[in-house]
């Protein structure tokens, strides 16, 4: 893993946007994208920055399960708001939260991460260590799923709900295969509450339990991290 510390999400937000700008000129088409607080400095950067995506795939993460792709706090409307409106791509594809079978919509979307191998794939880290919402105890060998959100990421997620009652319970996620296939990923973290999490992807034993531990054993993985998330490396 290559591991670059940064001042502040500012300047996280610069290293990141040149990396999807290598990748684009090294010919990159399809884009994994994550939501979350730690991207949104990038896709700032990007935004503001001539770079051209409307030849380019991009596929998301994850998205709450039982929620419009219109409800304020899907994923899909963050990432309307804060790359697509601005940045289009060809085509974008974020799980369908209102699709009420599991099963067929893990099917739909393997089926379009297969036909859209990703050059590059943003991730966040959730503080149990999770990405995407593969939490603890995901299989390695998972694809897209239907999960059930832990109590610590459901209580993490409810500052952007009105109450905690109101986040959904459930999600889609691409799962840890599928993350692992990209050919590169990008991590991001910053924050005092990530500190656990980073010492744990870098550092600890590759297990199930820390779901980003994964990432060791990936070629290609670059991490940006503020001084507070790397104080315990
Ligand atoms: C959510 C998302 C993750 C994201 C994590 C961290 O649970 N499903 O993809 O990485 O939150 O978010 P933040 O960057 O806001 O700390």
């Amino acid at each position: 893993m290559k591991i670059i510390r940064v001042k502040d999400q500012i300047e996280g937000g610069k290293v990141g946007a040149q990396v999807f700008a290598d990748t684009l000129a090294n010919g990159a088409q399809v884009f994994g994208l994550a939501t979350g607080s730690s991207p949104i400095s990038i896709y700032d950067t990007i935004t503001a920055s001539d770079m051209d995506f409307s030849d380019k795939i991009s596929v998301n993460l994850d998205e709450y399960k039982g929620i419009a792709g219109t409800h304020e706090q899907s994923y899909r409307y963050f990432m309307n708001e804060h790359f697509f409106s601005k940045k289009p791509f060809k085509e974008s594809f974020v799980p369908d939260g209102l699709n009420p079978d599991g099963e067929a919509e893990a099917a739909r979307y393997d089926a379009i991460l297969e036909k859209n191998p990703r050059d590059l794939q943003i991730l966040g880290l959730g503080r149990n260590g999770h990405i995407g919402f593969n939490e603890p105890g995901t299989s390695f060998e998972s694809t897209t799923h239907e999960v059930d959100l832990t109590e610590s990421t459901i209580e993490a997620n409810a500052r952007f709900f009105t109450n905690k009652e109101e986040v959904p319970k459930q999600a889609y996620s691409m799962g840890i295969k599928s993350i692992m296939e990209a050919k590169q990923i990008l991590v991001v973290a910053y924050g005092a509450n990530k500190a656990d999490a980073v010492k744990a992807m870098i550092d600890g034993p590759v297990s199930e339990d820390v779901p980003a531990s994964v990432l060791q054993k990936h070629a290609n993985v670059i991490v940006i991290l503020d001084e507070a998330a790397a104080s315990k490396l």
